[in-house]
């Protein structure tokens, strides 16, 4: 049985505080996982409280029903109190912070217990077979950077690698290949909340710049390394005028779907993340008809990792993946279930960090336990390289 649960506030990446969860077992078991945080949050996701106020309402209700009341790798069990505790449909009650730290501390002193790796003790004996692709940030802006480009995210995407280390060292080597290519053409710039680069160039540059960087990395090393997007479009459009907003240009919704289309088709792109507005599953039914034999059509914001906006989705043929944020939705089980719903409707699930992030690997255990075919993590910087690197541990049998 759960013995102790020790909640205190710790540094996210971007020197935010975060909430941190120690789950303690009667038999000896440990388990401490932090909360990430978002920046281009979805309007529907569960409820993110200021840290101090989640840690305080978590340590009154939630404590007392986790505490000699259920074992830490009952997950579901765990999971269930949290809710209860929580007594709301978007964890506004103790904050989405403190329930996904919980359930991930929680589900880490399972495995604590039974001795397994947690991937191995989220996905049973025969898990660990495969391995994602990750999707590593190259160049981005958005709500991540300040002018950058309008797009959030281009991704290198190795999906041509015979392995995770390939595949993680390839996403590196297309993030120099960028430094270099802006550097030729006399662009200073920084790094955005994820470690990409942020430019100020404008989105056409950025195509370009990807694209070579890719295909120098792709000859490098002899597999197929293509890229993808998140455009994150709900920040791009303005509801009252009915438009997407790329700085002083805009696009109506037929606009959007039609720019989408001519991208997948001009860049061979493998992934395109939320490419329409958070409200507008026709258009993502639409878009998903033109493009999604040939490319990943993924639901962040659209779907926030929530079993009913899903089920929507899949009615309306909205998408052909899903982006899971455990934070979303605030704990595990919730999110396993997300990504069972997905596959059994030939959904891909694509698990995700999220921007503000901390040295926490649950992510990439997350991924090998539910066979997920994509993982998106980043590509350079410490709290990325967490994850990544604990994949290539993963592969490697070195746990
Ligand atoms: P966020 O960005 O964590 O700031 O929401 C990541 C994403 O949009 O996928
Ligand atoms: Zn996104």
């Amino acid at each position: 049985l759960v013995s102790d649960v020790r909640l205190r506030r710790v540094l996210d990446s971007r020197g935010n505080p975060t909430v941190e969860a120690d789950v303690l077992t009667e038999s000896g078991g440990f388990g401490r996982a932090a909360a990430p945080s978002g920046a281009s949050t979805g309007e529907y996701e569960a409820v993110e409280l200021p840290p101090g106020e989640a840690i305080a309402n978590a340590r009154e209700d939630a404590i007392p029903r986790l505490v000699g009341q259920v074992y830490a790798g009952n997950q579901r069990e765990v999971d269930a109190a949290l809710n209860a505790a929580d007594g709301t449909d978007d964890f506004s009650g103790i904050g989405a912070n403190s329930a996904v730290a919980i359930s991930m501390a929680a589900a880490k002193a399972g495995a604590d217990v039974l001795g397994a790796p947690l991937f191995q003790h989220l996905g049973g004996a025969f898990r660990g077979e495969n391995f994602p692709v990750p999707l590593g940030n190259v160049v981005g802006g958005g709500e991540h950077a300040a002018d950058a480009t309008h797009i959030q995210e281009f991704l290198a995407a190795p999906v041509g690698a015979p392995n995770v280390a390939d595949a993680v060292f390839a996403n590196a080597a297309v993030h120099e290949a960028v430094a270099d290519l802006l550097d030729e053409r006399g662009v200073p710039c920084g790094k955005g909340d994820e470690g990409a680069w942020a430019p100020s160039i404008d989105d056409a540059e950025a195509f370009e710049i990807v694209e070579e960087a890719t295909e120098l990395v792709e000859d490098e090393v002899g597999f197929e390394v293509g890229f993808g997007l998140d455009v994150a479009a709900a920040e791009l459009y303005d509801a009252d005028e009915g438009v997407y907003r790329y700085g002083d240009d805009e696009r109506t919704t037929d606009e959007q779907i039609e720019y989408i289309a001519e991208l997948v088709d001009e860049y061979d792109l493998v992934y395109v993340e939320d490419p329409l507005d958070e409200d507008d599953y026709e258009s993502y039914a639409t878009l998903t008809d033109r493009v999604g034999h040939r490319t990943l059509v993924c639901g962040d914001d659209l779907f926030v990792t929530n079993t009913e906006r899903l089920s929507t989705g899949i009615e309306l043929g909205a998408g052909n993946s899903i982006l899971i944020k455990p934070n979303q939705i605030g704990t595990l089980t919730d999110a396993f279930d997300a990504v069972e719903l997905a596959v059994r409707n030939g959904y891909d699930p694509v698990i995700s960090h999220r921007s503000g992030e901390t040295e926490d690997t649950t992510i990439a255990h997350l991924a090998v336990a539910t066979d997920a075919p994509f993982i998106k993590t980043g590509a350079v910087g410490g709290e990325r390289t967490a994850k990544l690197n604990e994949l290539i541990r993963i592969a490697d049998d070195a746990l």
